[in-house]
């Protein structure tokens, strides 16, 4: 397997929509996507308001758009509670009775929620978190498993106006500390544990551990999901079960403005301070609603399925708010893709006739490294449409998914976005969009991608250079929590007035878009966002370090992995336990995501003469094992040979 962009230069299979599937198609062809776009590009306000009408508002906007690079008002005036569109129209009308998530735990129970149920049991947890002091704008910390209450807390906290930051579930309590006295949390919501790999993960101990050293949180309301023992402060934690008792399944949606708070994000930046991405309310969700009605062209007799955790934004765009506020029905599944083994998915492919399945490439290596055996023994003949998101999808992981998964007859939309983004950018249309293995392909409506050198100019075809957003769209984040200068600095100071998406990208000749990877010290490891600085600073923090330095390796099934080159502090030794220790140390600082694949010990790191880590050169290093790029500002060379040497290769 490649995972390399060399592999991107040669592609030229094609891959049309089938008749069959173009003809049902909302959008059946190039010349109507095209037509679309330009409109869309050319009048942004009018395309999204269009889209926008189809959402429940209680009051309609009397602007579609307010515009001042970078500050972006949309749906001006409007007044709407999200969760009314993503429920209560559903079960007052026609979809009542009708399945929205259809639930797997892990250890294989399972549980189904109409769209009646799931409203009820929503109003039911407003109402709790009503009566726990939960107010408009205050902020409130879910740290859950992949069950529905987490969806249930979300859409909760956006029924009270309440801002909610989720924290995916692999965090560390160091990092839900970070993330709790970033924003300030008054209200944490957990469960006792969630289930992976067999395994309990115990998300209340974390919890705990976080708050020891915090003062911002008064309560937290604990689901019961594993069932272990777990320590519960009186006046401050709180069973969810309990809280609920007697509690009314009515209430009441009150609407918020337009640019109301939905939710902070927190994603990885290049400094070792994750970023919190704030979301607004109307203009996300019409974002993440058209992207599901265009992208995934939901119908109403859809199964779909997106494999993501609610933990990170395509959780939030497209399990919880995309989805729900289409009506469609869905799988939702708390545990590992491999447990008990690797056919898990493809037998609830098979169980539940999923018709839709989104997921990211490093789980589909996963699954070509497990064997075809595991999907050739169940029925997939349901699929009608695949779709892959968090990193560039290698050309031979997209034939595989396209032939062992899709039957040859599902069309791939690759789609590009990020959690600043709130929803997909850059997509194929399945019923239009001739598919390369590779790439993109083409902005959605109303998006007007440009790819730009360092003057600003638009690069030619194939020629590399930086990803840019040109307008405004309904989804983008309006700031950093907290930081509106770092805001500012990250995306608006490029060029004038457009988001630079700190993506490299190039785009061939018919348009499509390629995109390359981070320009930025983040990166991306199984689909998810590390930024080096933090897993530097979480190396610096052990007792034996002195200076650490982090960079990517290319991996077949992570995409990249995570190497690190560390100093120790005078008379201490490097040896196979510290390094465990090292490794197990960011463990606890960040997760076990970030944990180093290889720890190098080196006796110092190349600089420059200003003393500047020199990261490129060992990125290069650990990719392909020389250095050949500019050494000239390196300050000594003889740190170089000995990185060389530590790495166990020579030139
Ligand atoms: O580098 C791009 C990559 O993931 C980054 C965004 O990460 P995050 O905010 O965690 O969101 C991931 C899920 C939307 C981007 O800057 N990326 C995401 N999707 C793709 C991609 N790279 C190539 N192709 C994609 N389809």
């Amino acid at each position: 397997m490649s995972n390399n962009i060399e592999s991107h230069l040669v592609e030229d299979r094609v891959f049309k929509p089938s008749k069959e599937f173009s003809k049902q198609a909302r959008i059946s062809s190039m010349a109507e996507y095209r037509r679309i776009w330009k409109e869309s590009v050319a009048n942004p306000g009018k395309f999204w308001a269009g889209e926008a009408s189809e959402l429940a508002w209680q009051t309609k906007w009397k602007k579609p758009l307010e515009w001042k690079a970078p500050d972006a008002k949309w749906f001006v005036g409007g007044k709407l509670n999200v969760s009314e569109s993503c429920l209560d129209r559903h079960a007052t009308g026609a979809r009542r009775n009708k399945a929205a998530i259809i639930f797997e735990g892990e250890p294989g129970d399972k549980r189904v929620l109409t769209y009646a149920q799931l409203h009820r049991e929503v109003c039911k947890f407003a109402n709790v978190l009503t009566a726990q002091g939960v107010k408009s704008k205050d902020r409130v910390i879910i740290y859950m498993p992949m069950i529905p209450e987490a969806a249930i807390a979300m859409l909760a906290c956006a029924r009270l106006g309440a801002v909610h930051s989720v924290i995916f579930g692999g965090f560390s309590a160091e990092s839900i500390l970070d993330r709790l006295d970033d924003c300030g949390a008054k209200h944490v919501i957990t469960a006792d544990g969630g289930w992976r790999r067999g395994k309990v993960v115990p998300l209340k101990d974390n919890v705990d551990q976080a708050l020891k050293k915090n003062k911002t949180v008064e309560s937290v309301i604990v689901y019961k999901r594993t069932g272990q023992k777990v320590a519960m402060k009186k006046g401050r934690d709180h069973w969810w079960h309990e809280l609920e008792e007697g509690v009314s399944g009515k209430h009441k949606a009150k609407a918020f403005d337009s640019e109301h708070p939905l939710f902070i994000l927190y994603t990885s930046g290049s400094t070792g301070k994750p970023k919190g991405i704030l979301h607004t309310s109307g203009g996300y969700l019409t974002g993440a609603y058209t992207t599901c009605k265009y992208v995934f062209d939901m119908r109403d007799d859809d199964v779909y399925w997106c494999t993501a955790d609610v933990g990170w934004i395509t959780g939030h765009t497209y399990i919880v708010y995309g989805p729900l506020a289409m009506g469609v029905t869905q799988v939702m599944y708390e545990g590992a893709p491999n447990f008990p083994d690797f056919g898990r998915f493809w037998q609830m492919v098979e169980e539940y006739g999923v018709s839709i399945f989104y997921t990211a490439p490093t789980a589909i290596r996963a699954f070509i490294k497990a064997g075809d055996q595991f999907p050739e023994k169940y029925d997939l003949s349901s699929l009608r449409l695949l779709g892959s998101v968090g990193e560039p999808i290698n050309p031979e992981a997209w034939m595989w998914y396209h032939n062992k998964i899709g039957g040859g007859r599902c069309p791939i939309v690759d789609t590009w976005w990020q959690t600043e983004t709130g929803a997909i950018m850059i997509t194929p249309l399945p019923g239009a969009t001739p598919l390369k293995p590779g790439t993109a392909t083409l902005p959605f409506f109303g998006v007007d991608a440009a790819i730009l050198d360092e003057t600003g100019r638009e690069c030619k075809a194939n020629e590399g250079g930086r990803l840019v957003i040109r307008q405004p769209w309904p989804s983008m984040t309006r700031t950093i929590y907290r930081d509106k200068a770092r805001f500012k600095k990250t995306y608006w100071s490029d060029y004038d007035g457009m988001y630079t998406a700190g993506d490299g990208a190039r785009r061939d000749k018919q348009g499509n878009f390629w995109i390359v990877g981070r320009l930025d010290d983040v990166l991306n490891v199984s689909g998810h966002r590390l930024g080096t600085a933090e897993v530097e600073s979480a190396l610096v923090g052990h007792k034996a370090v002195a200076e650490a330095a982090v960079v990517g390796r290319p991996d077949d099934l992570k995409g990249q992995a995570v190497v690190a080159f560390v100093t120790l502090k005078g008379g201490i030794e490097g040896s196979p336990e510290l390094l465990g220790e090292l490794r197990n140390h960011v463990g606890t600082v960040i997760g076990a995501i970030a944990k180093p694949d290889d720890i190098h010990f080196a006796p110092a790191l190349p600089k420059t003469r200003s003393g500047k880590i020199m990261r490129r050169l060992l990125k290069e290093l650990v990719g392909t094992g020389n250095v050949t790029g500019n050494t000239t500002t390196l300050e000594d060379f003889g740190v170089l040979a000995n990185l060389k040497k530590s790495i166990g290769r020579k030139k």
